[in-house]
């Protein structure tokens, strides 16, 4: 069981921090994208903000899930946040669904969000592409759902990748719209887009984005891969012409993987194309699975660990819950009072 500090406790000190929200969905197996682009950086804000990570569930069925495997990987998704090094008695870690003011909230927002808004949103378009039988509403109302999650906190900043970025601008203008009709009640939140990470690209594909629910396994590098694994999909990842290790535009393939590789040993990428001068692609995409196995190690070896536990997993989730509620609960009877409901 874990030991928290309960949220009264804590009340005098967190009403003067700023406050950080982002979400995983669990409807994959987690890739190297989701650590660099987002989880990797959440820690960063333990100790100055109040932060909130979540594991957004509602989001996840979408798309439809098979119950056994979105089970497990809701646990999964919370174990490698732990693994990813964030301490469950400094952040508030908890599954969407376990603080039922998300959906509330997102229903109301629902009815300040245009048609035309959501129309625009690239990931639906691209999301009804690939699931043309199952084109729900839900799908298509995402976006307002997404915005309740980081408006119920008082959120100011939102660490996420780049393809986050059009759902993030629409939060904010569902903010802002919120708070002229009815006087301040949100905060407009700022998003946290590293710029060096903000979007991994396919190994396969290297113009398009990495994507946990890519059918193509080679792609894809997943952070609990084996390093049997890591090494044999950086062997086979796809380069560009030529046999120069060059960041530039017109070679995407190669500009990725020093992406990768400077994520993982905090070199320039200056130095990094000093480093591989002269030397084949070949041996330059073994460095770079090293330093990634290497990189993923220590997560996978903490993650082995958390998985095995259980219940100290689901009492991480249900204090966690506790805590999201105490703030929900909060914004939601402000929220109410500003529409006009009843009690
Ligand atoms: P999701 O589950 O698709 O991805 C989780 C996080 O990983 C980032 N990411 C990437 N970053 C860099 N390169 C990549 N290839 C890559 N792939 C994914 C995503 O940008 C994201 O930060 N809608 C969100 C989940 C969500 C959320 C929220 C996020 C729901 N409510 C509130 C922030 C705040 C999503 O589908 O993320």
């Amino acid at each position: 069981m874990t030991a928290r500090h309960g949220h009264r406790g804590e009340k005098m000190e967190n009403a003067e921090k700023k406050r950080v929200f982002s979400g995983v969905q669990p409807s994959g197996n987690l890739t190297i994208g989701n650590y660099l682009g987002a989880i990797k950086n959440f820690k960063s804000f333990e100790e100055q903000y109040k932060t909130f990570y979540c594991v957004v569930d509602l989001h996840a069925i979408t798309v439809r899930q098979v119950p056994a495997e979105l089970r497990r990987r809701t646990y999964e998704t919370l174990a490698l946040y732990m693994a990813s090094g964030l301490d469950e008695t400094k952040n508030t870690l908890f599954v969407q669904s376990h603080v039922h003011e998300h959906a509330e909230l997102g229903w109301i927002l629902d009815c300040y969000t245009m048609f035309g808004e959501l129309s625009r949103m690239t990931q639906f378009k691209d999301k009804s592409a690939k699931h043309a039988e199952n084109i729900n509403a839900g799908l298509f109302t995402y976006p307002a759902l997404m915005a309740a999650d980081i408006l119920l906190y008082g959120t100011d900043i939102v660490p996420v990748g780049i393809d986050q970025k059009q759902h993030l601008e629409l939060a904010r203008d569902v903010a802002m719209r919120f708070n002229q009709i009815y006087s301040d009640t949100f905060t407009v939140p700022e998003g946290y887009i590293s710029e060096s990470t903000m979007k991994i690209m396919s190994l396969a594909e290297p113009t398009a984005k990495m994507s946990k629910s890519d059918t193509n396994q080679n792609a894809v590098v997943y952070i609990l891969d084996s390093k049997d694994d890591i090494m044999r999909k950086f062997k086979r990842a796809v380069t560009d012409s030529g046999s120069e290790v060059r960041y530039s535009e017109d070679k995407p393939g190669v500009s990725n993987l020093m992406t990768i590789y400077r994520a993982f040993t905090g070199k320039e990428l200056a130095d990094i194309e000093r480093e591989f001068d002269g030397v084949g692609y070949g041996e330059f995409k073994l460095a770079v699975g090293e330093a990634c196995a290497d990189g993923l190690a220590p997560v996978r070896e903490r993650y082995n660990q958390l998985i095995a536990d259980k219940a100290h997993l689901e009492a991480v989730m249900k204090a966690g819950a506790e805590e999201a509620s105490y703030y929900a609960r909060r914004m939601m009877s402000k929220v109410r009072r500003k529409i006009g409901f009843v009690g």
